[in-house]
């Protein structure tokens, strides 16, 4: 085994200065080398773009049942019943089948009219308004109505609760600092509405929710496994769409030229929507641990090393995007990002968030000639996500 000693990164970028600007330290980071240790937090790192692939695609080495943040849940008991995303083969496996069914490229099609329908309502009622908030008016709104609609719960307190579940099931993929406590303090009890409101009896008939339970029903699942699923798709899927949606706009408001090539034609959606994806990763990191004594880039790891997958600065690696990686370019090839993760993880709800993207952001280039900050954008801090709080806009329509 290779003894290469691991550069110790003594900068932390779980700090908020870091989160709110990560690039200049991953550059650092991945400059170092291709495992580093934070000092701050004891832990190791991967942030270039090649080791974290090969993390993620080596599942037997590099696995999730201990836990998707920095906790070894092996040995600490998590707050939440371990799902999907923090098992292993072939508990994984049985569940990966079913919501991987359920949520099919083919599976979500049905939706696209129910999409466009609230896609065009709600852009009229914003060109009606002209003066708005991308993210408060726009990229919350779309997803807890048709994304919540989709997975069959009832429309009554999503707002007051799904997001800041979401932030708190989330902050548990970083480590435990003050602003991951704040997030998982603020979310942790809307647990419980989740749980009344996933419950078989309240979702509607031929959602994706009620159709898990199908499968618990053809004994594919348990009936345990089925209610996380349906709780999974809640926590993993609201806040990365509403920050990606976000993420993109943001993108978009910053580069006129390129929304410009956007708004003359919407077939380019699909790729500022993938460069932003690559550009502002809003799933930024979360961990894997060894199941065995392992070499990675030339450095030793003993089995039971927790491994942090930075896939927000593996996508603005220029050994892999080039010397321009820190531009936002739609016409970049941005395919291959790990935006969505890599392996047997890959994100199973992309079919269905892509599918609310391509439809609202579509409907809104179409409709909208430019579009201008009114005052400055907030950034919604975050141990795990990226993503904007607030993007004020003014609108000139089409
Ligand atoms: C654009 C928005 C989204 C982003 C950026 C995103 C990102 C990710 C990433 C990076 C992973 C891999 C985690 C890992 O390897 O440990 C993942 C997994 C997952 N995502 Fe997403 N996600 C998004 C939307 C959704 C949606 C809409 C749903 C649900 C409908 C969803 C459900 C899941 C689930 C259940 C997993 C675990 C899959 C597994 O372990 O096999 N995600 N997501």
């Amino acid at each position: 085994m290779s003894t290469a000693p691991i550069p110790v990164i003594t900068e932390d970028p779980y700090a908020p200065g870091h989160l709110a600007d990560p690039y200049p330290l991953f550059e650092q980071m991945r400059q170092a080398g291709p495992v580093v240790l934070m000092k701050e937090h004891s832990l190791h790192a991967a942030t270039r773009f090649e080791e974290c692939r090969s993390i993620l695609e080596d599942h037997d080495t590099f696995i999730s049942g201990a836990g998707a943040g920095p906790k070894n849940l092996h040995y600490e008991p998590s707050w939440r019943a371990q799902g999907i995303m923090e098992s292993d083969p072939p508990i994984h496996t049985e569940m990966r089948r079913s919501l991987a069914g359920v949520i099919s490229p083919r599976g979500v099609r049905s939706l696209r009219p129910a999409f466009e329908e609230y896609a065009t309502e709600l852009v009229d009622e914003l060109l009606e308004r002209r003066s708005f908030d991308l993210v408060k008016d726009m990229a919350e709104v779309f997803p807890l109505r048709v994304f919540g609609d989709a997975v069959g719960i009832p429309r009554e307190g999503r707002a007051e609760n799904l997001p800041a579940l979401g932030a708190a099931n989330f902050s548990t993929f970083g480590p435990d600092t003050e602003l991951a406590r704040q997030h998982f303090d603020a979310g942790a009890g809307k647990n419980d509405w989740a749980m009344a409101n996933t419950a078989r009896e309240n979702l509607s008939p031929g959602s994706l929710g009620a159709q898990i339970w199908e499968h618990a029903d053809r004994g594919e699942i348990s009936t345990d496994q089925a209610a996380l699923l349906v709780r999974a798709m809640l926590s993993a899927g609201l806040d990365t769409t509403i920050f990606s949606l976000g993420a993109t706009l943001m993108s978009l408001v910053g580069n006129p030229g390129e929304y410009a090539k956007v708004h003359e034609n919407q077939k380019l959606v699909k790729f500022a929507v993938d460069e932003a994806f690559r550009f502002e990763s809003p799933f930024q990191s979360f961990y894997r641990t060894t199941s065995t004594d392992t070499v990675l880039g030339g450095v030793e790891l003993p089995a039971g090393t927790k491994v942090a997958v930075f896939v927000g600065s593996a996508n603005r690696d220029r050994e892999r995007w080039g010397p321009d990686a820190d531009r936002y370019d739609i016409g970049r090839q941005a395919g291959g990002h790990l935006a969505f993760g890599m392996g047997i993880h890959q994100c199973v709800g992309q079919p269905l968030s892509r599918l609310e993207m391509d439809v609202l952001l579509t409907e809104f280039a179409r409709r909208v000639r430019s579009v201008e900050l009114t005052s400055p954008p907030e950034q919604f801090l975050h141990t795990a996500l990226r993503g904007w709080s607030s993007i004020p806009v003014v609108v000139t329509a089409a």
